[in-house]
């Protein structure tokens, strides 16, 4: 299996990093393809918990590349306190590279985020502040600089002057904030983050296809997820990049041949942070166990995230728009003290009976969810290794899930831990 991209199916947050970091062991490269330091993967391994915004989840195993590709957004200062952090916990990132034609986030997007959000006030999107999307704005605008800039100083300063002679007056006219000095970005970028940042640039994409001609595998870790995506997601309340599958292909530099599995992650219910429409969403004591039992607080902002029962609607659009091969479900174990649990699957819009995604985003925020009901399990899943360990109605509630979406559900996440997953099906 050359080419398998991880993605998420939900909002985020659904346990990529685990599945990445599970899957890792048998990967030669694994790739980020979009999206930034808006990320936060955690991996928890022999008790050891580890959160990554921009390095790979397969940075663990020594044996691999991890890849930072030509679609991911990159600020070099995040990018640096993250390899010092894992550093001083013992992990090498010595083999990590990054493409050369990354786009970089530079200080003014970060404001232009943080400024323009303000300026929607209760309209924000709330974004997670890191400037991402100012940074794709610029880079569809042509007017991005990118990791290669930071090697050559006259390019760098040339596309600096380009971009502030339009940003600075944008500061001090409309937002009444201090533009930035070319030379201060100059020391900083150049003279501080380009030696530190240099030994891991590379050719990403013939690293790749070096990898995948030899016979070996190449995992894809998608950051964010289906509904957060630019074209697919719950527009304007998504991130500025392609999430899903597609973007590999993209954010990595491989055609579709070279993919031939593709993992859907999904929480055994639904989180979000940030504004947008939320059908299952929750506002009573389940919505508080689901936060409290399944720790729902931003690995990256600290945000408290919205809960909700699992939608099949978004699960069986979200095998469509990636190809999804099968599901990866997680934090099954957070329904455990729970009488019952609930799968969406059909939504009321304007008393009319709808099973697929609302294609006018309207009526996806006025949809009322149809349920399917289950008998909980009443049981600590936690130490449950194979589908024989599962009790019957746990069983029954996967099986159903499984029917309502269509491909199978080949993983189980059980705990944060990274044995805690069940291999259910062959697929696996
Ligand atoms: P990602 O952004 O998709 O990689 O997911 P995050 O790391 O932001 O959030 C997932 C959280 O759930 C992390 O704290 C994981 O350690 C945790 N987690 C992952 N799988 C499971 C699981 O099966 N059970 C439980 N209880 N926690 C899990
Ligand atoms: P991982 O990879 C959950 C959300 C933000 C906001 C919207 C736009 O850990 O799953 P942005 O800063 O990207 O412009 O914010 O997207 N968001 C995420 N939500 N998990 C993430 O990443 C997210 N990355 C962005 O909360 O609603
Ligand atoms: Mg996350």
């Amino acid at each position: 299996m050359p080419g398998t991209v991880v993605v998420g199916t939900q909002w985020g947050d659904e346990g990529k990093g685990k599945v990445t970091d599970l899957l890792a062991q048998d990967m030669q490269c694994v790739v980020r393809y979009q999206g930034g330091h808006n990320a936060g993967h955690t991996l928890v391994v022999k008790g050891e918990s580890f959160k990554l915004q921009l390095i790979p989840s397969g940075v663990l195993y020594p044996h691999i590349t991890p890849i930072i590709g030509n679609g991911v957004v990159v600020d070099p200062k995040v990018l640096l306190a993250e390899v010092d952090m894992l550093t001083s916990r013992g992990v090498d990132c010595s083999n990590l590279r990054v493409s050369a034609n990354a786009h970089l986030i530079l200080p003014y997007h970060q404001m232009l985020d943080v400024v323009f959000e303000r300026h929607l006030g209760k309209n924000k999107l709330g974004t997670t502040k890191r400037g991402i999307g100012p940074a794709y704005a610029d880079k569809a605008a042509r007017v991005g600089l990118r990791v290669q800039d930071l090697f050559d100083e006259s390019i760098f300063r040339a596309k600096l002057e380009v971009v502030l002679h339009e940003k600075n007056p944008l500061f001090a006219k409309v937002y009444n904030k201090l533009g930035y000095e070319i030379d201060d970005l100059v020391a900083t970028y150049i003279g501080e983050y380009a030696p530190r940042v240099e030994p891991h640039v590379a050719d990403t994409v013939d690293l790749v296809h070096e990898a995948l001609e030899s016979g070996g595998n190449v995992l894809f870790e998608g950051a964010q997820a289906t509904f957060l995506d630019l074209d697919h997601g719950t527009y304007p309340f998504v991130t500025s990049s392609n999430p899903t599958a597609g973007g590999a292909c993209t954010g990595a530099g491989v055609g579709p041949r070279h993919i031939d599995r593709v993992i859907g992650v999904a929480k055994a219910y639904t989180t979000r942070v940030g504004a947008g429409p939320y059908p299952t969403e929750l506002f009573d004591e389940v919505g508080d166990h689901l936060v409290n039992t399944g720790h729902e607080f931003g690995t990256n902002t600290g945000r408290r995230r919205r809960t909700g029962w699992v939608d099949a609607v978004m699960l069986r659009h979200a095998v469509r728009v990636n190809s999804l091969s099968e599901i990866a479900l997680t934090k099954l174990d957070v329904l455990d003290a729970l009488d019952s649990v609930k799968v969406c699957v059909g939504y009321d819009v304007d008393g009319d009976r709808v099973d697929k995604l609302p294609y006018h985003q309207s009526d996806f925020h006025r949809a009322k969810p149809i349920y399917e009901e289950y008998a909980g399990w009443k049981t600590d899943l936690t130490e449950c290794n194979s589908r024989e360990s599962l009790p019957a109605a746990a069983l029954a509630y996967l099986e159903g899930l499984e029917r309502a979406i269509g491909v199978p559900i080949s993983l189980v996440g059980v705990g944060p831990g990274r044995r805690q997953i069940i291999h259910l099906s062959s697929a696996a």
